[in-house]
């Protein structure tokens, strides 16, 4: 018996993501899942110091090794155009020139990598090369040696910070977070293949096919035409999708040298050094309240680590620009160079970590003042306009979630001393938080291809990292136009379509559906301008009322088969392109996605263990496209939250230069049963001005404000106000 019935794959792909059958059946191809013929296998070769000089590389035992190819390194690359120079590793912002310098910045760093004609070979010569390094000091401390870099300015100082009005109330609080990593499910892997000299197709785990091309026809220096991307099918990202990381670069390096496409999958470990993280952070708050409950000012200061040769900014500040008028405020930022491989954007970037200390720092505000901290929240919240510039929000409808919020997790039973609720040797506690994010909006491109068969194509460059972009797509050109959702096709993630950037910081959706919306009316008006020379009649008739199914076009009482359609105008099919993008309502408006965190935990006397009873999130998100996928995104979110605030820390050994545990049994993830159903909720009301939909994206608010919600529900609990993420139990036990 079959596992599953052909005949109920339309009906199942009908209700959910366009993606789904062919992802849970195997069908659907992601970037290492390709075979070539004639492919070969790259293994990476990782330095096992921290910091110094490579003196030698000694390949002679593993080249003999049956299948291996070829063994590069530093010594023996051919060598990449747009690194041939101190000066041009710089201008090209590539982060790790991989093989291009003899100067190790961290352990783990790839020195060499081994081409053979299968992965078990080159697995097992990689294993002989020898090499051999001049040591020098190293760093990899990020508490040890924060403190000895300074800060700067970061965005515009308002008023005197230091003249606070007397009868203000201070905290002035210091917040840690240790290094977190996205390890989304599929790693990340590429397959070069070198059509000739000067062309070049990659099939690429990435979140963004035209920022490869863009990248590596760049190193190359090729047209980027001449560089074909490949991400048909991404299993997620998080963010560290979002650059070209070294791998991709040696992949390409390898199908060079040896002449045959070269599949270079990273491993797990490799994973935890080799394609980002959430940089270790230390932030200062010190906010300020006056007897009207008014804040008077703010200082932010905050630092995240970077590579020696990366100096990567999280620009965890910026949040302090963005939920509350603050009166004065000043903003501080500084990155801490450390001998380890550079961190990048993660779900939230910068916000996500900038939230959690000032929602921290406000609960706190708030118990020291002796209100509720909704109270506090709702006095300063900057409801009307960006507090930064002054512009009027297109919409926010920030209280309006946290109204639903509250009584969704029962507020009201919330006792406003801490310690004060107990069931046996459970403590009770709820928390809260506000997450705002600025609301994005890229140009975007998609076209579409519809056949006297009543099929319809509907492509785009963008890739599709597990959020729903193609189910989006085809929601609102069903929605537009009627046309029936199953015999809707989507492709993307290929560089030669319709050109988008990448699906990064919640702009994914809010881009793509603007064009697709655009298509759909092009298409309503040029099936009618084409029907009107059959029918006359139709010149006087409005797009907006033509229906399309997968057989017909009607409109009013008249109908036209799609046969008909094309037997008639003599056409083989039909093809439309629509571009849409940011206008001059960016200058008039500004734009905010914003979601309020709700959490209700208990705390175990004795052990100090923490269980999430009930996780709320309402999102203001403007429209929701696909309640489900929206949903689904905002389960996700919260769970990277809950291991935001829990769990996830990734161990940095001193002794040894360089991470511990970095593995899935070391690093502990939020699974399923870390958390409670998540309840969310969306406010679902349009942006009249983000675009055509109305559709703001939502991919990272999810996550900014869960872990302040869950840290300040432990301190209603408990009485201890952790500042330090993760909460684990040790911290709990001990405060
Ligand atoms: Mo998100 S950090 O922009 O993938």
């Amino acid at each position: 018996m079959a596992f599953f019935d052909e005949t109920n794959i339309e009906r199942f792909s009908n209700e959910g993501r366009v993606e789904g059958i062919a992802k849970v059946t195997g069908k659907g191809k992601y970037a290492a899942e390709y075979d070539l013929p004639q492919m070969c296998y790259a293994v990476l070769v990782d330095s096992k110091i921290p910091a110094g000089k490579i003196s030698s590389i000694q390949t002679e035992i593993a080249q003999q090794v049956d299948g291996v190819l070829e063994i590069i390194n530093y010594f023996n690359k051919q060598t990449v155009p747009g690194l041939a120079t101190p000066e041009k590793i710089k201008e090209s912002k590539f982060g790790l020139p991989i093989f291009h310098t003899d100067t190790i910045y961290f352990k783990g760093q790839p020195v060499a990598m081994v081409i053979a004609t299968t992965l078990e070979d080159a697995t097992y010569a990689a294993s002989l090369v020898e090499v051999k390094y001049q040591a020098s000091e190293y760093e990899v401390d990020f508490h040890k040696k924060h403190p000895t870099v300074p800060l700067q300015a970061a965005g515009k100082e308002n008023g005197n910070i230091e003249n606070w009005n007397p009868t203000t109330k201070f905290i002035e609080q210091e917040y840690t977070i240790e290094m977190e990593v996205h390890h989304p499910m599929e790693m990340h892997a590429t397959i070069a293949h070198w059509k000739g000299n000067d062309r070049l197709r990659l099939f690429d785990k990435n979140q963004g096919v035209l920022t490869v091309q863009k990248t590596i026809s760049a190193l190359y220096d090729l047209p980027p035409k001449n560089v074909e991307v490949i991400s048909e099918f991404v299993g997620g990202g998080f963010g560290s999708g979002l650059k070209v990381w070294p791998h991709v670069l040696a992949a390409t390096m390898a199908a060079k040298h040896v002449k045959r496409p070269v599949k270079l999958m990273l491993t797990r470990p490799q994973m935890f050094y080799s394609v980002g993280y959430r940089p270790s952070s230390w932030q200062k708050i010190k906010i300020g309240v006056d007897q009207n409950l008014k804040f008077t000012g703010l200082i932010h200061q905050a630092k995240n680590n970077c590579a020696i040769y990366d100096p990567f900014n999280d620009r965890i500040t910026r949040v302090s620009r963005l939920i509350y008028h603050f009166g004065h405020l000043k903003t501080e930022e500084a990155v801490v160079p450390l001998n380890l491989a550079a961190p990048t954007w993660k779900r939230g970037p910068g916000d996500a970590t900038g939230d959690f200390a000032i929602e921290c720092a406000i609960d706190e505000l708030s118990y020291h003042l002796n209100i509720d901290p909704i109270k506090l929240r709702k006095m300063n919240l900057a409801l009307d306009q960006n507090p930064d510039n002054g512009l009027q929000w297109s919409s926010n409808f920030i209280a309006e979630a946290i109204q639903i919020g509250a009584k969704k997790i029962g507020w009201n039973k919330r006792k406003p001393q801490p310690q004060a609720e107990k069931e046996g040797d459970w403590q009770i506690g709820y928390g809260m938080a506000v997450g705002m994010w600025h609301a994005g909006r890229q140009q975007a491109s998609a076209n579409l291809t519809l056949t006297p068969q009543g099929d319809l194509i509907l492509r785009t460059a963008m890739t599709d990292i597990g959020t729903g972009t193609g189910t989006a797509m085809v929601n609102v050109m069903h929605e537009s136009t009627g046309f029936p959702k199953n015999r809707i096709k989507v492709e993307l993630g290929h560089s030669d379509l319709p050109p988008a950037k990448n699906q990064g910081g919640s702009t994914g959706l809010s881009s793509i559906v603007g064009a697709v919306h655009l298509l759909a009316e092009d298409f309503k008006k040029s099936l009618l301008k084409y029907g009107s020379t059959i029918h006359k009649e139709w010149e006087k008739l409005d797009f907006n009322s033509l229906q399309v199914t997968d057989t017909a076009l009607n409109i009013d009482n008249y109908s036209l088969t799609l046969e008909q359609f094309f037997k008639e105008l003599e056409l083989e099919k039909l093809e439309l392109e629509a571009t849409s993008g940011p206008d001059s309502e960016r200058e008039k408006w500004a734009f905010v996605v914003s979601a309020a965190h709700f959490c209700k935990v208990r705390v175990h006397l004795l052990t100090g263990k923490v269980v999430i009873d009930q996780l709320v999130a309402v999102v203001d998100g403007g429209s929701i496209i696909n309640p489900k996928a929206a949903e689904n995104q905002i389960i996700g979110a919260a769970f990277g939250g809950i291991g935001m605030a829990l769990l996830e820390e990734q161990h940095v050994d001193s002794k040894l230069g360089t991470l511990v545990g970095h593995d899935l049994a070391g690093y502990h993830f939020a699974v399923n049963a870390d958390g409670p159903k998540i309840d969310v909720t969306f406010i679902n009301k349009p942006d009249p001005y983000i675009n055509p939909n109305g559709a703001k994206g939502i991919g990272e608010v999810g996550i900014i404000g869960t872990a302040p919600a869950i840290a300040n529900a432990i301190y209603n609990a408990t009485g201890k106000r952790i500042r330090s993420l993760p909460i684990t139990a040790d911290k709990i036990l001990k405060a």
